[in-house]
């Protein structure tokens, strides 16, 4: 394990070019795959999420040359066109590598096993094994519902309207994915709307979706390949950003990130806690996916609350709100939140036992944290958990320790890799600027 130090931030103000998104770098390389031809995909992230897509996708036949740091080739053989690779696929950490996976690996007709680290082993994979069963893909998976999950697909599946229970864009993703090889249409009808990058670039590969707000419906058929620039992971770029809203006269800007409507909810959160939220839109990625440059400003912020579709719109933020949360003036109550205790560790006890060490007031229950602030924090020694977002929520804890009080330890700060292999080096930028 990886133990970085970080000391408090004295003002802060500056620019971060952080990484491309890890969602739709994903799913770039997945419908790259699926399409018939070559693609080209730039500013892709290097999350080791991502490399684990791409090397699965290398072990069912797909041709995919990188060029590193952040380019791709890659040549796809069409829809139900993978090859049964010969070992078990490894998706590491990634939900969205095996969740989506599922999804395609069922319209083929091959046998593949998807398992990954011990986390990922703990997550619930029933949510897309049902569906996928119920369109004709024999799936074995624990008898808890995890991975590992051998699949057995088939070429020609059966479309079928899927209601999930919970909101999760890589569910949808999943059962949209296996609908391309229906014989008929594939809806998904969810609780409450999540991200609909899937539904932009399918769209963007001549595929037809139609949407209806919480209802998306997929038409089988082939994909066109395509050129794409990634935007930035707006993920990513809110640790800096939440950084800039803590004080007065601090600032932090970000171009060139990823806006997508399902993604933005950390934007409205800002803003409702009293930060200046300035975002400057440009031209579409790939025509199909909303981009900008955000920029935060400073303040005493006050504390919210946090609900329903907004709390989907900002589900992988809540970590580090949580974290703001503590400077701000008040209550901030995180409800419906329970899809927290699914992610890559428990995120609401992780959250209640790093904040308790920063000696952050706070208490839960099964869907929902809430955070008494304005609170001093004291020097920590912050565990990630093995959970990415907290190696970098604990920075930022870390960092806006007040100046003097000391620095604090963040032990396996190496997890940040799994999205954001460069955060450590681009926080220390930003802090010395
Ligand atoms: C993702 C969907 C979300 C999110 C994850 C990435 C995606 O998961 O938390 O980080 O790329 O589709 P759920 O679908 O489980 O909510």
């Amino acid at each position: 394990m990886t133990r970085e130090s970080v000391a408090p931030a004295g003002r802060v103000d500056g620019e971060v070019n952080v990484p491309g998104d890890k969602s739709i770098s994903h799913r770039a390389l997945i419908l790259g795959a699926m399409a018939r031809g070559r693609t080209y995909i730039g500013n892709a992230s290097p999350a080791a999420d991502v490399l684990a897509t791409a090397a699965c996708l290398r072990a069912c036949g797909v041709w995919v040359r990188d060029f590193p740091p952040a380019r791709y080739a890659l040549d796809g053989n069409g829809v139900g066109r993978l090859r049964a690779p010969d070992g078990v696929l490894d998706c590491a950490n990634s939900g969205t590598t095996m969740r989506l996976l599922a999804g395609v690996l069922a319209g083929n007709d091959i046998e593949a096993t998807l398992d990954g680290d011990s986390s990922l082993r703990r997550r619930p994979m029933s949510r897309v094994v049902d569906p996928l069963r119920a369109m004709g893909a024999e799936i074995e998976a624990s008898p808890q519902g995890t991975a590992p999950l051998r699949v057995h697909g088939t070429e020609v599946l059966e479309g079928l309207t899927w209601r999930p229970p919970v909101a999760s864009a890589q569910v949808k993703s999943a059962i949209l994915l296996a609908g391309l090889s229906a014989a008929g249409l594939t809806t998904v009808v969810e609780p409450i709307p999540t991200r609909d990058h899937t539904e932009r670039m399918l769209r963007m590969c001549g595929v037809e979706v139609v949407s209806n707000g919480a209802e998306v419906t997929v038409h089988p058929g082939p994909l066109e390949p395509f050129g794409l620039r990634v935007p930035g992971d707006l993920g990513s770029a809110a640790f800096f950003l939440a950084l800039a809203a803590s004080r007065p006269g601090w600032r932090v800007r970000c171009p060139g990130l990823g806006l997508n409507p399902g993604r933005i909810g950390i934007l409205e959160v800002l803003q409702a806690m009293g930060a200046g939220v300035h975002v400057e839109e440009g031209d579409p990625a790939g025509g199909v996916e909303p981009a900008g440059d955000v920029e935060v400003r400073g303040t005493h912020l006050r504390g919210v609350t946090i609900s329903g579709s907004l709390t989907v719109r900002c589900i992988d933020e809540l970590p580090i709100i949580a974290v703001l949360a503590s400077q701000a003036d008040g209550d901030t109550e995180i409800r419906d939140a329970g899809e927290l205790r699914n992610k890559e560790s428990d995120r609401i006890a992780t959250l209640e036992t790093g904040l308790r060490l920063l000696g952050v007031p706070c208490d839960s229950s099964a869907e929902t944290l809430t955070i008494h602030g304005p609170v001093r924090l004291r020097p920590a020694r912050l565990d990630a958990e093995g959970d990415h977002r907290f190696a970098m929520a604990w920075a930022i804890a870390a960092a806006l320790v007040p100046a003097g009080d000391g620095e604090s330890v963040i032990e396996g700060a190496e997890t940040a890799a799994v999205s954001y292999p460069g955060f450590f080096a681009d926080l220390r930028k930003l802090l010395a600027s």
